[in-house]
């Protein structure tokens, strides 16, 4: 039994495996539909890959899922079916992964950055509208850590000025907002299935949207900008043509196969989440100076990260905590390194450090503890005795 004195200070840690922040779950469920996939006649794009898209289609109630190789792809899938090009602004989240803001810069567009609210640490709507300009095309907010959005206050600024909706949804696969599937609101929402996603494919992704002419497009751009049936070429069968720069952005069956076993323990995995959550909020609830993640807001969202934010009170600042808790062999992780902190936006586009005062406050704090959904009852409380370990050293 470890003693009190943290790992960081020459104590023992409270375990002797690191405990990883994000992680897959995969059983002979999974093993067996990939490996029935592989049997099969298909293995590159096949019916497997149509049936995906079709169970998730259904689940977040759209007309249209248009799978790819990984969120990235999707939203440059997205950038392109929304026909942004040079000349362009799209406004997003500085506080979000680099691939949020490539929705605009594959397609030569320029992501112009806006605060963000610090309660649901997303878009703010009122920081969107002061961006807005006459080259403004569209606004591509992300659900942070499953919670949704401003989605009404976001889509009443898209209304004012016509402009295209991309929600980056990598982090709220499962959950809801208002009754309705977080990623069923219009134009197009993208997911990510990265091993440390809600569900995942290895690598892989998917575009949502009930709009026909925009899935369309998707598809097409997705395989080459080809079209495989063009008019006038009936009768020739071979006669497929290229209508402009497309890419291979296919997922295979084998991918398809294990996304749909995933989907078979989707209620399992959120159920597992929830419990996740809930103990670390009610374990963390008297710590003076650790800002648990805030209440969701008229949501059910499928909790994809348990981000606190360490504040003054706590004792040390987040680069100590994050350091103290490597030290106990509990792996936590900062989400996001702000975009304008990194060089491609400095140099690009002239952003500087502290240029937004409500993401530079939630990023000093925030930090990332472990949540997923192979998470043994054990492992939870070993996050709570590192997190409590800790602040009993500084108080
Ligand atoms: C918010 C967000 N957007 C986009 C991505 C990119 O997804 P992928 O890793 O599947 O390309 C990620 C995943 O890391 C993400 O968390």
């Amino acid at each position: 039994m470890p003693g009190k004195q943290p790992a960081h200070y020459r104590g023992d840690p409270v375990r002797e495996e690191v405990l990883g922040y994000g992680s897959q779950s995969i059983t002979d469920h999974e093993k067996e539909a990939v490996v029935e996939a592989l049997e099969g006649d298909y293995i590159t794009r096949g019916p497997t890959v149509d049936e995906f898209e079709r169970r998730v289609a259904d689940l977040v109630g759209v007309e249209h899922a248009v799978a790819t190789t990984s969120g990235t792809t999707a939203l440059h899938l997205t950038g392109r079916a929304a026909g942004f090009e040079a000349g362009d602004e799209v406004i997003t989240t500085p506080l979000t992964f680099a691939s949020t803001s490539h929705a605009a810069t594959y397609c030569g567009a320029e992501p112009v950055l806006a605060d963000i609210d610090p309660h649901r640490r997303t878009l703010d709507p009122d920081a969107v509208r002061e961006q807005i300009t006459e080259d403004t095309a569209g606004i591509i907010p992300m659900h942070y850590a499953g919670h949704p959005a401003d989605i009404e206050g976001l889509l009443d600024v898209a209304d004012e000025h016509d402009l295209t909706v991309i929600w980056d949804a990598c982090h709220a696969f499962g959950g809801t907002w208002r009754d309705e599937a977080i990623g069923a609101q219009r134009d197009m929402a993208i997911f990510s299935f990265h091993p440390v996603k809600n569900i995942t494919t290895g690598e892989g992704g998917m575009v949502v949207t009930d709009d026909d002419d925009l899935a369309e497009r998707l598809r097409q751009l997705r395989s080459f900008d080809m079209d495989y049936d063009p008019a006038g070429h009936e009768s020739e069968p071979w006669y497929q043509v290229t209508e402009g720069i497309g890419y291979n952005y296919n997922v295979t069956d084998m991918q398809a196969a294990l996304g749909l076993a995933q989907l078979d323990r989707l209620d399992e995995f959120k159920q597992r989440r929830d419990e996740i959550a809930a103990r670390y909020d009610e374990a963390f609830a008297d710590i003076p100076g650790l800002r648990t993640p805030p209440e969701p807001v008229e949501a059910d969202p499928m909790y994809h990260l348990y981000a606190v934010e360490v504040r003054e009170e706590f004792g040390c600042d987040r680069e100590e905590f994050v350091n103290a808790m490597h030290a106990e062999n509990i792996g936590v992780q900062v989400h996001y390194v702000p975009l304008y902190y990194h060089p491609f936006f400095q140099e690009e586009y002239g952003y500087t450090e502290g240029m937004f005062p409500e993401t530079e406050r939630v990023y000093e704090g925030v930090v990332s503890l472990p949540l997923h959904a192979e998470m043994s009852d054990d492992d939870i409380d070993d996050v709570v005795r590192a997190v409590e370990r800790l602040h009993a050293h500084w108080n």
